[in-house]
């Protein structure tokens, strides 16, 4: 039976990891993947890998020198590999779609909730207090949504919207064909938008997406939801633009320093993270903690899937959710004609 090193493990992953993975001898560190646990996976033949743990070049190397030949991620996104250093070293293997929906409806609940001050009203209600003072929203109809990166999140949250009756401007270096959107230049999407809602991966590209200069070409009070990645966003500068009142509102299911404290309760403990402090005490932000994947139907898919890349790298070698070396430092992602062909390009 081969051996698993599953890190950063919660009970909800138990759940069904027990169920799809009977076939493997995993062992549950609850653990985050650096360099201090690292040695850990020392004599498992495999890691089980989430969006926080660390897999950078020393850490590959050490996995490599230890034994680990295959990292399969419980993840869509890859920006915490070092493709570079994985390289011929070791397969890495993702879960590419669990839920699309349930980000994609994680993002509209931030919407709605920041919009109608459901976060403050569910406070207020409880202590006995129902003015409705300070709690006036807007209608979503007709409103401008700017959807960065139409994948299948991307596209699930633009089909909610268009049933809100949104407008919806879209923006993708890789349109899709046939989605009858309405593709604009970047710039545009920033002028025109009421609503800006994040559906890209983190790449040298997308790095600070929304930085000084992209706000200041923004409408005055324009919100911003990000359920993409942390990095997208120059959080300091978010935080600046929020307190001169440029940003009307942010929600927040990634943050750029997320590895530091998500997951975990630091309620008893003092933040260090300035800007993540002021952020969470402003009344027009909502700090969700990456939960926007957590639904019964895609914590299921995550371990089938991950179980099925384990199953092929172990027997047949097929690897479809491989994640393709040359394709990642194109940034080109899946859109690869090879690897749609099922080829590899390396
Ligand atoms: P996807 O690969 O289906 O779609 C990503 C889209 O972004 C593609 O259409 C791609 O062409 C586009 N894109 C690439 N570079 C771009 C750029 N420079 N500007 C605009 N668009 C660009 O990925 P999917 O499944 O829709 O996921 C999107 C992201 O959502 C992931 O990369 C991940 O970071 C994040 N995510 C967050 C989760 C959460 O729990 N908060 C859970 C799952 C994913």
């Amino acid at each position: 039976m081969k051996k698993i090193a599953f890190f950063d493990t919660k009970p909800y992953d138990c759940l069904f990891f027990d169920k799809y993975g009977s076939s493997y001898d995993i062992k549950f560190f609850q653990n985050k993947l650096n360099e201090d646990t690292v040695v850990l996976a020392s004599g498992f033949d495999g890691v089980i890998a989430f969006v926080n743990d660390n897999i950078s070049k020393n850490i590959i190397e050490h996995l490599y020198e230890s034994g680990v030949r295959v990292i399969a991620l419980r993840s869509a996104g890859y920006n915490n590999v070092d493709f570079h250093a994985a390289f011929e070293k070791l397969t890495v293997l993702r879960v590419p779609a669990y839920s699309p929906h349930a980000v994609a409806e994680h993002a509209m609940a931030l919407l709605l909730s920041l919009n109608r001050k459901i976060h403050k009203a569910y406070n207020r209600t409880r202590d006995f207090d129902f003015r409705l003072n300070g709690f006036v929203g807007f209608d979503l109809y007709g409103k401008t949504v700017g959807v960065i990166g139409t994948g299948k999140i991307g596209r699930c949250f633009t089909d909610i919207c268009k049933g809100f009756s949104m407008r919806v401007l879209a923006y993708d270096p890789y349109p899709a064909k046939d989605s009858g959107l309405e593709y604009v230049e970047l710039n545009k999407l920033f002028a025109e938008s009421n609503i800006i809602s994040l559906h890209c991966p983190l790449t040298e590209v997308t790095h600070h997406i929304i930085n000084k200069e992209s706000i200041n070409r923004m409408k005055d009070g324009v919100y911003i939801i990000n359920t993409s990645r942390g990095q997208l966003i120059d959080s300091s500068q978010l935080l600046e633009s929020m307190q001169d009142g440029k940003i009307g509102a942010a929600a927040l299911d990634v943050y750029e320093e997320e590895s530091d404290y998500f997951f975990e309760d630091f309620s008893q403990t003092i933040i260090k993270d300035d800007i993540l402090s002021l952020l969470v005490s402003l009344p027009n932000v909502i700090l969700t903690s990456h939960q926007a994947f957590l639904t019964r139907e895609a914590l299921e898919n995550i371990a089938k899937t991950t179980i099925q890349n384990l199953d092929e790298y172990f027997s047949d070698g097929s690897l479809t959710n491989e994640i393709c070396y040359l394709c990642k430092t194109n940034d080109v992602g899946s859109n690869c004609e090879k690897r749609k062909k099922g080829e590899r390009c390396f």
